[in-house]
């Protein structure tokens, strides 16, 4: 069976020299694929302004850093960072002033902050991949059909690479000299800093990677403990993928209602994430030098069938969260369609 992660935008054949051509609007599919190339390009566009900013980092580290944010990653996170602010300024807009944007310092003010909390959520995720591909954790040898950052540049240049990216996202939210930011914009980055912190650490991502690799140290044949594996699923890939919808809600101050509906989504969504990930790895994995029988594979432990109804009833749930919303929530409902299908074609 073919990796989820790397073939979910390949497969499709939508290159990004595409981003541009007009496609029917009831095309969900497509929308989707459109919108993470263009996803793509922008944060992109942030994370090399960034990488110019790291200019004298020594020769080893800058490779190995280099490495892990370009190193093919789909943007998924950003995508949904844009998305969900592109939602909840939707309906802001209706609410506060119908048929009207913001002023044009306030928009120019939001995007900015929009396009940091992409690049800032995207360099943790990265910084988690190569973490997560070391001899201490999975031991995988290939990410993204490429050499793993540890293969490439050894175990020690890996870990610091990691620790460096997860830094800089830190770096890129906080507000930079000479601190010209408006108040608004002050107490927005102080919460993005906020809930990416909670995300990343021992509650969220961090948290799921240690009760991961707990559970395979210490797991005695028996994977159906499903309180564990669920928590797991939930903290080491859903508290990434909701925060980066909860991110993009902040920066453009989402009203109650819409943070918690994209709370909902983005919960469902990134628990539906892992299941449909372990739907495709479930029987690897010949790159891996880790002992995949013993880590807790949603597939494994439930069983093909069982995986299958629980990502379908997740992206149900994950679409009910918005269907109140009408065509102003379509982008974000679109990525559960493909999805579906992701799941329909396991
Ligand atoms: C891979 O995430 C790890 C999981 C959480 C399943 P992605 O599928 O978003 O990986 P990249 O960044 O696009 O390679
Ligand atoms: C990765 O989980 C989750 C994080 C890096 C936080 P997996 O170990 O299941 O993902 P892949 O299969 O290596 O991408
Ligand atoms: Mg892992
Ligand atoms: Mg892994």
């Amino acid at each position: 069976m073919k990796n989820f992660s790397q073939n979910f935008v390949k497969e499709d054949g939508i290159a990004s020299a595409q981003v541009g051509n007009v496609f029917s609007a009831g095309d969900a599919n497509n929308l989707v694929l459109v919108a993470l190339a263009e996803a793509k390009r922008r944060v992109d566009r942030r994370l090399r302004e960034v990488w110019r900013s790291q200019k004298g980092v020594g020769r080893h580290l800058w490779h190995a850093m280099r490495a892990g944010i370009f190193g093919g990653g789909k943007r998924l996170r950003p995508f949904l960072v844009f998305a969900s602010a592109d939602f909840a300024k939707k309906i802001n807009l209706k609410k506060i002033s119908p048929g009207r944007d913001y002023p044009l310092e306030v928009e120019d003010e939001m995007q900015r902050v929009v396009d940091d909390a992409a690049a800032a959520v995207e360099l943790v995720h990265s910084y988690s991949l190569i973490h997560d591909d070391l001899p201490a954790m999975d031991g995988d040898l290939i990410r993204r059909g490429k050499p793993s950052v540890h293969v490439s540049f050894g175990d020690g240049q890996a870990i610091l690479a990691g620790d460096a990216l997860l830094t800089l996202a830190f770096e890129v939210l906080a507000p930079s000299p000479p601190f010209h930011s408006s108040a608004r914009d002050l107490r927005v980055r102080l919460a993005l800093i906020n809930h990416l912190a909670v995300a990343a650490g021992g509650l969220g991502m961090v948290g799921g990677q240690s009760l991961d690799i707990g559970y395979a140290d210490s797991s005695t044949g028996d994977h159906s403990d499903a309180e564990s594996i669920n928590l797991i699923h939930k903290r080491k890939t859903g508290a990434l993928l909701c925060a980066s919808c909860m991110l993009g809600a902040f920066c453009v101050d989402a009203s109650e209602s819409v943070r918690a509906a994209l709370e909902v989504y983005g919960r469902a969504l990134g628990f539906a994430y892992q299941i449909i990930d372990d739907l495709y790895d479930a029987d690897v994995s010949e790159n891996s030098s880790s002992s995949p029988q013993l880590s807790p594979c949603y597939v494994r432990a439930f069983g093909k069938e069982v995986a299958i109804n629980d990502a379908r009833a997740l992206c149900n749930q994950a679409d009910n969260a918005l269907s109140d919303f009408g065509d102003d929530a379509s982008l974000l409902r679109s990525l559960i369609l493909k999805l579906r299908e992701k799941v329909d074609d396991a």
